[in-house]
């Protein structure tokens, strides 16, 4: 299949929101990644993203939509919380987990009888869903298991010859995936961090917001069955990420001691001065916002460069970096040296 790759402009929007309607599949940028889009009604669409990424059938995806008629077509109901939230954080990177609704196919939400659903800020996202009138349900646009792509290029490099267009809208602006969130319990919980943090979303419910310990610790079988995919492996380069915690001396000293070939740094902005192996940064030490935008860019950067072994800072748990850090240590598969 040939692969267009078109700038956004009304003629491109126009031919995804085609491509959407005849249940093909297309790259859209959206605030946090790129995502691919298929319609969440049309199980034949939603089979060739699964196709296109190589992704577990089992994981399900997120419904985009565009205005707030569009929610009450995907759900069965609005939970309270879900009210609030969309109320404070849409169009933005938030997902809320609600009770799914009949019209969303089962193929979209890997037969849950839930149903992750966001609107995005993003302006080129909104007028393909409000012009075509679809809700699409979207994956990051990478192929599964690598870092998702942050721009165009990335998603071209991974989706040439899988999917018939790729809609060029420039740079995210977030870098890391909407935080997802669950409002089926009493408490809501929190699957995924991303640039909503639980501070935030407590302050708009007056009540406490969990942060599922999956994000920090790996995957319990408790956790499997409340967020499928945190159970894959994820955001992995192709070289091997081992995180080192502590300071830039300690850090430094250790890899001097620990290099072997083709070994690299990924380090935040300015440190690069203290390490004899090549860096590559990924956004301000005391700047999470920023080492979000980077991060997945980074880990690309440094397959282009032929890392086989990467050292990496480690990012605060905290607030958005929690966010970071929760990317970070699994494209590392959880290896964590003190130093
Ligand atoms: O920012 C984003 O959310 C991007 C852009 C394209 O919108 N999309 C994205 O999709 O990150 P994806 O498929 O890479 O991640 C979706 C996450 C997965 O961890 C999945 O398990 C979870 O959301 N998820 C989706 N529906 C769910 C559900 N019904 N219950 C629990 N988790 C769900
Ligand atoms: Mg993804």
């Amino acid at each position: 299949m040939k692969t267009e790759f078109l700038r956004a402009s009304s003629e491109s929007i126009k031919l995804a929101c085609d491509l959407l309607r005849h249940g093909e599949v297309v790259a859209v940028p959206t605030e946090t990644v790129y995502g691919l889009a298929g319609d969440a009604k049309n199980s034949e669409a939603i089979s060739k993203i699964f196709k296109a990424k190589g992704r577990p059938n089992d994981n399900p995806l997120i419904v985009h939509i565009g205005n707030m008629d569009m929610l009450e077509d995907v759900v069965r109901f609005i939970p309270e919380d879900a009210k609030k939230l969309a109320d404070a954080f849409w169009p933005g990177p938030l997902t809320i987990i609600m009770p799914k609704g009949e019209k969303i196919c089962k193929e979209t939400c890997a037969g849950l009888d839930s149903v992750g659903v966001r609107m995005p800020k993003n302006e080129i996202a909104r007028a393909i869903i409000n012009e075509s009138g679809i809700a699409f349900a979207a994956p990051s646009a990478n192929l599964s298991g690598k870092p998702s792509p942050t721009n165009a290029t990335d998603v071209f490099e991974d989706m040439n010859g899988k999917i018939p267009l790729v809609i060029d809208g420039g740079e995210c602006e977030a870098g890391v995936e909407s935080t997802v969130v669950s409002v089926l319990g009493k408490t809501p919980i929190i699957l995924r961090p991303g640039v909503v943090t639980a501070v935030d979303m407590e302050k708009v419910l007056g009540k406490h917001v969990e942060i599922s310990k999956a994000i920090t610790e790996g995957i319990s079988d408790e956790s499997k069955v409340l967020s499928p995919g945190m159970k894959y492996k994820h955001y992995s380069p192709e070289a091997e990420v081992v995180i080192l915690k502590g300071t830039i001396e300690n850090f430094s000293k250790y890899v001097s001691e620990n290099k072997k070939e083709n070994t690299y740094v990924l380090c935040f902005d300015g440190e690069e001065k203290f390490f004899d192996v090549p860096a590559i940064n990924y956004g301000k030490s005391n700047d999470p916002k920023s080492q979000a935008h980077e991060l997945f860019s980074s880990l690309r950067k440094l397959d282009k460069l032929g890392a086989k072994l990467v050292y990496a800072r480690c990012p605060e748990t905290d607030g958005v970096a929690l966010a970071v850090y929760n990317r970070l240590i699994r494209s590392a598969g959880f290896r964590i040296i003190e130093v």
